[in-house]
C-alpha cells in the first residue's frame, strides 16, 4: 500500500462538489486516511507550492488557494500517487481524459478542482506539511 497527498481545491468545495469529489475516491479504491477543511493562509499556500514559486502564475495560484476551504486528504491504495493523478486526469481540464475529476469537475487550468502530489517522495513532503504522523499512521 502507498499514501498520497490530495486536494478538494477551493473552486469544488465553493460549488458544493467535495461530496461527490469524495465518493468518486472512494470508488476508485482508495482508502482515506486523514481529512482535514482548512482555509489556508496565502503564507501556507505559498509553502505548500514552493516548488513553484518561480513560475509566472505562482501569485495568482497562492491567491485562489487561500481564496476559501479546501479539503486536504491523505489517500491510500496500491500504487496511490499513479492511481490519484490517473483518477485527477490533466492538469487543464479541457486536456483531461473522458471520465476524470478534472474534465468532470475542473473550470480552468487554475481552477481544476484537485490536486495530487506527482511523485512518491513529493507526497512525503506534502502529508508531511499537512498532517501529523499520529494522523497517518
Ligand atoms: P496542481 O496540481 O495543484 O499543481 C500546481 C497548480 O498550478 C496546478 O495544479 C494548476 O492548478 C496551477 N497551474 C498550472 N499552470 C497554471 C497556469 N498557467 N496558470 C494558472 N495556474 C496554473
Amino acid at each position: 500500500m502507498e499514501k498520497t497527498f490530495a486536494i478538494i481545491k477551493p473552486d469544488a468545495v465553493e460549488r458544493r462538489l467535495a461530496g461527490k469529489i469524495l465518493a468518486r475516491i472512494e470508488e476508485a479504491g482508495f482508502i482515506v486516511r486523514a481529512m482535514r477543511l482548512q482555509h489556508l493562509t496565502k503564507r501556507e499556500a505559498e509553502g505548500f507550492y514552493a516548488v513553484h514559486r518561480e513560475r509566472p502564475f505562482f501569485g495568482e495560484l497562492t491567491t485562489f488557494m487561500s481564496s476559501g476551504p479546501c479539503v486536504l486528504l491523505a489517500l491510500e491504495a496500491p500504487d496511490a500517487v499513479k492511481r490519484w493523478r490517473d483518477t485527477m486526469g490533466a492538469t487543464d481540464p479541457a486536456k483531461a481524459a473522458a471520465g476524470t475529476l478534472r474534465r468532470d469537475f475542473g473550470e480552468s487550468i487554475g481552477r481544476n478542482a484537485t490536486h495530487g502530489s506527482d511523485a512518491p517522495e513529493t507526497a512525503a513532503f506534502e502529508l508531511g506539511y499537512f498532517f501529523r504522523g499520529m494522523e497517518l499512521i
